[in-house]
């Protein structure tokens, strides 16, 4: 039954009753939903990863998928959930506790690049039916690379709202919904998105990953949804996450991981790397040591060792806390700029392997940085870059709708543009040689701050300070 509420004066402590709905039911409680597409581990699989109420002892989980108006194939998907005790803490595993069904993901492989597919949920009944979803399409990625018109968009810290305004726990990521619907009326002129950390701020209140999928399923049902992992989906006490908060509220990492699919060796620990044609991404974890000596260090290391910048000229690093530079106030006032200890271990890497990007969030502004080594620009230019790669230019880009951070008074020396708003990155490659940079605001998706970069393979391959292959004298 369905109850509907006058509330007066904005108090909801007094509700009146107006009426009363006819008994209303769910058509299948069951059904298969929000549909999340993921690029797999090689550049010809796509992943798609759904949300249905049917174990696999009451159905056969599949995708029934092929070329946009051709014969259709299945594929079968695997099964997986986490359960009440699989919670590190409270309210996770207490108040924040909701069962979250079961997550479903299938690998559809062998695409052929830059082709339209269609694709839809399906579930075998043991009595023969078949449940289904409505239809929806991809287009697969490029060969890696191809040279072909290639657009990425990169925030972090998104959050959700209710788009009926009412009110919820923790209501405080206003732009959610405005970086959600500015991506939606763009998404022809998208091919992937990455969300590097802090997805929904459900922090133990596990439904609210459901209100967070659904909120982005326009976009992550047709472009792959890259996402990286934040504090608000990792960070536990006692857990093995690097810092020692409380800020996941007790989910440990185990939602995002399940319920979100990445090509990492192993998915609890969320670093991993991506093709998307000209492109290269090394996904970094914040939340797992990153520095000299372990596990992560040496990832990093092989993922941007394992770029052929010739095919790949385009090398970009993500994370979800800044381990470069940032204006943000309270890293002002620590007087470090950035997390501690991060870019005096990662730095030598960036530059011995001529990074062309660094992109952050967890600070909830825009910030791009000068291309930068050891604190000092290496270059002048703000709005055009060409010839030789001398130094990696780092961007906070954490405004994706959550409560904004304010920057410090201070004069950054290295800051080149800041902006105190909601908004995201999008990378356009055009070949091998051109690309352009724009941050867009979400309340209108226009651009604020831009530049280009042209240069030839030679300007990747030469010499600089801390980046030189060795050589020999003789011939
Ligand atoms: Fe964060």
């Amino acid at each position: 039954m369905r109850h509907e509420y006058e509330v007066t004066d904005s108090c909801i402590l007094q509700p009146k009753l107006i009426s009363v709905s006819k008994y209303v039911t769910f058509f299948n409680p069951k059904a298969p939903l929000y549909p999340r597409l993921a690029l797999g581990k090689s550049w010809d699989i796509m992943t798609v990863t759904w949300t249905s109420g049917y174990n696999i002892d009451e159905a056969v989980p599949f995708v029934e998928w092929g070329w946009k108006g051709q014969e259709q194939k299945r594929s079968p998907a695997g099964t997986l959930t986490f359960h009440r005790n699989s919670m590190c803490g409270s309210p996770a595993r207490t108040v924040g506790w909701r069962d979250p069904g079961f997550i479903h993901t299938s690998f559809l492989k062998d695409l052929w690049p830059n082709v339209e597919y269609t694709y839809k949920l399906g579930h075998l009944l043991s009595n023969g039916s078949v449940v289904m979803s409505k239809q929806y399409s991809f287009k697969s990625p490029p060969f890696p690379g191809q040279e072909s018109l290639q657009r990425i968009v990169i925030f972090g810290d998104m959050g959700k709202q209710e788009r009926d305004g009412s009110n919820e726990y923790a209501d405080y990521q206003h732009g959610s919904l405005i970086t959600t619907d500015t991506l939606i009326n763009d998404l022809d002129n998208i091919d992937a998105v990455f969300l590097i950390g802090d997805l929904p701020y459900a922090n133990g209140y596990i439904s609210q990953w459901d209100q967070f999928t659904s909120q982005v399923e326009p976009i992550a049902s047709r472009v792959p949804f890259m996402i990286a992992s934040g504090n608000h989906e990792r960070t536990w006490e006692n857990s093995g996450s690097l810092y020692n908060g409380l800020d996941s509220g007790g989910e440990c990492g185990v939602p995002a991981e399940t319920l979100y699919y990445v090509p990492a060796e192993n998915r609890a620990k969320f670093w991993y790397a991506a093709d998307y044609g000209m492109f290269h991404f090394c996904i970094a974890d914040t939340e797992h040591d990153w520095r000299e000596g372990s596990e992560q260090y040496k990832f990093i290391e092989q993922c941007f060792a394992s770029a052929n910048r010739h095919k790949q000229p385009w090398l970009i690093f993500a994370a979800h806390r800044v381990l470069g530079y940032s204006s943000n106030d309270w890293y002002a006032k620590e007087g470090s700029f950035e997390e501690p200890m991060g870019r005096e271990h990662l730095q030598k890497l960036w530059q011995k392997y001529k990074v062309d990007m660094a992109f952050f969030g967890h600070v909830h502004n825009y910030e791009r940085v000068c291309p930068i080594y050891q604190n000092q620009c290496v270059n002048k230019e703000t709005s055009h870059y060409s010839g030789v790669v001398n130094g990696t230019i780092h961007v906070v880009v954490g405004g994706g709708g959550s409560h904004l951070s304010q920057f410090t008074s201070l004069n950054t020396r290295w800051s080149v543009f800041k902006d105190y708003d909601w908004g995201f990155v999008k990378l356009t490659a055009f070949n091998q040689s051109s690309l352009l940079f724009e941050y867009k605001k979400s309340k209108d998706g226009k651009v604020y701050d831009s530049f280009t970069i042209s240069r030839d393979y030679k300007d990747v391959l030469a010499c600089v300070h801390d980046g030189c292959e060795p050589t020999t004298l003789a011939n």
